[in-house]
């Protein structure tokens, strides 16, 4: 797809995640020659610096830059540079935009970039509908020079309630074609390949529905605590933070019905309608069954002492932020019903690890019980990080004499494909915005429904009688307690095991 002349605006461009995420993935893409011949990119904020100054921090001092395993031309770098900007708001983002206005005037002229623009919002997400006020009440919103996009960092919302808020908020000023709200994990190859691997192949479809599959079960682990981001997270904890957003979009992509073509209103709309067919869970005892919560408490992790969760800076010490959360749920519409979907993510686990594993049900008729091995399912496991690949676990025979039957694996790496480009998640998402795509951006009724289905959980862990918060040591699979959830007396699949 041809890519258009265009500038980049990017607010918070002082900010943490400029620097860690959005430069080293512009870098990458200039790199390798992705991005359009007259391209500049405006960083805007409230510290007081000037374009040299923008250039160290984000670029020729950085120390995030990875340039994709290669090592870093200075040359490159240096003439990269020469198209970054910078513009102080004057210690407020609730400010008069025309002294903003006229800068990205004199780069259009400057650049010849024409009028497309995407501002990339990186502030506190309080600021977002202010920064979109700004902007139209400065006329920077009107498309009849040349498009205007806006792309809105997470988190999107705090409650079914202030999503939907901030959705109005926005729109008010931008239509929702204009809006483009990030999710980084559908950046993740691994996880449009969930796309790929159902929709085109006809092995895999026919079996994907309640007649074969048992149950479906998804692992989100991270080795790392909350590190610096104690006060944020402690406002956040698991569910808000990752399974809101980053988990029900992979379980939106599992569940999904086949789109009628591969136009991102086609993709979006099976994905709401995914979403929406999720069985909320609104009693006491259901939520009571189905939801486990836990902390990390100080343990020692490969001989190092490991801080608790709650005496994390930034942490209240009596919080009841959850760092782990299971939960149990069911799907329902005709192809899921009765299969149950579990769901858990956690910080301070053994690794860092995502992976889907699906579980077919064993056959019906087993003729080969002798070995014992015939009773165990096959298994279906989609690695999204780190080994990017799929296997497939089933059964084969074991030479000799009877029938023995033992798992074996056909696994696929990712890394196989190594000799074409991958791009990380920000680059294939910045080059899609640039772009016009929006198929990997979540649409505002998507990120409401998954609002509607994590609101009563988490109301119910806030206000709920008898709710239980467990604890875990730090460098552990979480609390014994979240096999409760899984039916039969089952375990959950640590990943790497048979
Ligand atoms: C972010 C969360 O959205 O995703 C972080 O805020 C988390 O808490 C991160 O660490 C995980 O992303 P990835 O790509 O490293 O799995």
């Amino acid at each position: 797809k041809k890519i258009e002349d265009q500038i980049l605006v990017i607010f918070g461009a002082s900010g943490d995640l400029t620097a860690r995420k959005l430069i080293p993935a512009l870098f990458n893409l200039y790199r390798a020659k992705q991005l359009p011949k007259n391209f500049v990119v405006l960083g805007a904020s409230r510290s007081d610096m000037s374009d040299e100054e923008f250039r160290d921090k984000v670029l020729l001092k950085s120390s995030y830059l990875n340039g994709n395993g290669a090592e870093i031309d200075e040359k490159l770098l240096h003439d990269f540079s020469q198209r970054f900007f910078y513009e102080d708001l004057g210690g407020t983002y609730d400010t008069e935009y025309s002294k903003l206005r006229k800068r990205v005037e004199s780069l259009k002229k400057s650049f010849n970039t024409s009028g497309n623009i995407i501002y990339y919002l990186s502030t506190p997400p309080t600021l977002y509908e202010t920064v979109a006020r700004r902007l139209s009440e400065s006329g920077m919103n009107t498309q009849n020079n040349g498009w205007k996009r806006l792309i809105v960092e997470k988190p999107f919302g705090y409650s079914l309630e202030t999503a939907k808020k901030l959705n109005q908020g926005l729109q008010k000023y931008f239509t929702e074609p204009q809006i483009y709200r990030i999710d980084h994990y559908l950046g993740k190859e691994t996880v449009q390949n969930l796309l790929v691997t159902r929709f085109s192949n006809s092995i895999f479809e026919p079996l994907w529905n309640r007649n074969y599959i048992k149950h479906v079960e998804i692992t989100n682990a991270e080795s790392v605590g909350v590190e610096k981001r104690g006060g944020y997270y402690d406002k956040s904890g698991a569910l808000r933070d990752m399974f809101q957003n980053h988990l029900l979009q992979i379980v939106s992509l599992v569940v999904m019905e086949p789109p009628i073509g591969n136009h991102p209103e086609e993709i979006r709309n099976e994905k709401v309608k995914a979403l929406k067919s999720l069985r909320i869970m609104r009693d006491e005892q259901t939520l009571f069954d189905n939801t486990i919560r836990a902390q990390y408490v100080a343990s020692e992790v490969k001989g190092e002492e490991v801080k608790g969760y709650r005496q994390e800076d930034g942490v209240d010490p009596s919080s009841t932020t959850e760092t782990f959360a299971a939960i149990k749920f069911y799907v329902d519409n005709w192809r899921w019903h009765g299969v149950p979907f579990y769901v858990r993510t956690a910080k301070r686990m053994p690794t860092k690890v995502t992976e889907i594993v699906i579980h077919f049900k064993t056959p019906h008729h087993q003729i080969f019980m002798d070995s014992g091995v015939n009773s165990k399912d096959n298994k279906l496991i989609v690695r999204i990080q780190p080994d990017e690949g799929i296997l497939v676990k089933f059964g084969v025979k074991v030479p000799g004499q009877g029938f023995k039957v033992e798992r074996a694996n056909l696994d696929f790496y990712y890394s196989s494909l190594s000799e074409t480009y991958v791009m990380d998640a920000y680059e294939r998402l910045l080059l899609d915005a640039m772009q016009g795509d929006a198929t990997l951006y979540a649409r505002a009724d998507e990120v409401e429904a998954a609002w509607e289905f994590v609101d009563p959980i988490l109301d119910y862990w806030k206000n709920g009688k008898d709710v239980r918060m467990y604890g875990y040591a730090a460098g552990v699979w979480g609390p014994e307690n979240a096999d409760d959830l899984i039916d039969d007396n089952g375990f959950w699949r640590n990943p790497g095991e048979n």
